[in-house]
């Protein structure tokens, strides 16, 4: 059964801060990152409680504290997707500047510069973001490219601004699609769900009611298992992978020999996954949605260091985010980086070594590496693994992989 995204379920939190009562969300991963925000939310002035496994009943009194303050903020990026709330909720937010990643910086000028157009002043003071506006106005909001978290921003202030606001270029990510639905169910009023022009029409201040909402599956840890299988041969079933959120991966993975095939049971989608040959190399380059995510890419490149073949990887999105690359080198692996490229020449196997997970993504490619490396891999850093994977040693255990966890 693959787990609840990361990426949708911390949005759909923040969601909460838009209506007064109590909102249930299902299929909640069981990872780091949930639970920091839910300290984030609990700061601001939201309780969150979890009456059973998966389930987060999340209760708005009201009465919020409109700030994010820096020791939470730092801890997880998708802190600033309470701006768009809290900013069209109380008028007014304090938010701590996030920092970048290990894989690079990440600027919020479009989420600000979309906030303006809508009539918010922002100024910097200590450290924090500060933004005003009595009641922000509809908007006509054009993205040079296609930010997750700015249309994510831009959509939630939207709901209650004064007109209709029009994003234009907005990502269409499964996630800001599983966004938009729970808003929806909340009484927001947005057309073109999951396409590149949102549009929404405000509606008064304190009309939105809470929501009962089952996250979208998580389609890159969906993608970790399908690196596992890649990797180290054999079959395996998912169950709530949903093959139309990943067209363009899976069709990377059929041409390196990769066997994949939906099916729906009891109305639930699912994937098999099957590999019985070595992989063979093909190029990949990563694109905003329905591109190839760049959270992929670092198994992508796993998989490409033990395909028969040489391989192109571009990323188009971060283009830092190749430090992992050393990790792969030091197991094994040929690769070149230059720029925002890596030309990654595979080797029939990877031999085993100490590694170490530099983020959350990275850190699932050194598991699937270990997979595909001769001996033993003993991977450190494992709490940014925790930060997205909901049990990845032990649902990896459960199919064969010979994998444990020993405290760091
Ligand atoms: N960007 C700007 N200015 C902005 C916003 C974005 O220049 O105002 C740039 C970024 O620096 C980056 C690119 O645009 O180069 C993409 O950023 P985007 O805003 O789309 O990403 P995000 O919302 O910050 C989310 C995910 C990431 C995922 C990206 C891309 C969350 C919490 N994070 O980030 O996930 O890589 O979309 O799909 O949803 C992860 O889960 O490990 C992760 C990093």
């Amino acid at each position: 059964m693959v787990p609840g995204a990361k990426n949708s379920v911390l949005k759909l939190m923040a969601a909460c801060l838009l209506a007064d009562g109590t909102s249930e969300i299902s299929n909640v991963p069981r990872i780091a990152d949930v639970s920091i925000m839910s300290e984030l939310l609990e700061a601001i002035g939201l309780r969150l409680e979890s009456p059973e496994t998966g389930v987060l009943r999340v209760t708005n009194p009201g009465d919020l504290t409109p700030v994010a303050p820096y020791e939470l903020v730092e801890r997880i990026r998708a802190s600033i997707n309470v701006l768009g709330p809290l900013l069209t909720r109380c008028g007014h937010v304090r938010l701590s500047l996030p920092g970048g990643d290990d894989f690079g910086a990440r600027p919020i000028d479009m989420h600000i510069a979309g906030l303006e157009a809508m009539g918010a002043e922002f100024k910097v003071s200590h450290g924090y973001l500060e933004a005003r506006a009595d009641r922000l106005h509809g908007a006509e909001v054009v993205f040079d490219f296609p930010s997750v978290g700015a249309t994510e921003n831009i959509l939630t202030a939207a709901v209650f601004a004064d007109g209709v606001t029009r994003i234009d270029n907005a990502a269409r990510e499964p996630e800001v699609v599983d966004l938009c639905r729970f808003l929806v169910a909340m009484g927001a009023d947005i057309e073109g769900v999951g396409t590149a022009t949102l549009t929404v029409r405000g509606v008064e201040r304190g009309s939105l009611r809470p929501a009962t909402h089952r996250t979208v599956p998580d389609r890159v840890q969906a993608a970790t298992y399908i690196a596992a299988v890649a990797v180290a041969g054999g079959e395996l079933e998912m169950v709530d992978a949903h093959a139309n959120h990943m067209d363009m991966l899976l069709a990377r993975c059929r041409d390196m020999g990769v066997d994949l095939e939906p099916f729906t049971t009891d109305g639930v989608e699912g994937l098999r996954v099957s590999c019985s040959q070595r992989l063979r190399a093909t190029d990949v380059q990563t694109l905003p949605y329905p591109g190839i995510a760049t959270d992929y890419k670092p198994l992508i490149i796993t998989m490409l260091s033990v395909a028969d073949g040489v391989a192109i990887v571009t990323e188009n999105l971060y283009p830092g985010r190749f430090r992992y690359v050393e990790e792969l080198i030091r197991l094994g692996a040929d690769i070149r980086t230059d720029g925002h490229h890596a030309v990654v020449r595979g080797q029939p196997r990877l031999s085993g070594a100490p590694v170490r997970a530099h983020d959350i993504r990275a850190g699932a490619a050194m598991v699937v590496a270990g997979l595909a490396a001769e001996g033993t891999t003993t991977i450190s850093g494992v709490r940014h693994i925790d930060r997205g994977y909901d049990d990845l040693v032990g649902r990896l255990a459960a199919v064969g992989a010979d994998i444990t966890r020993v405290e760091d």
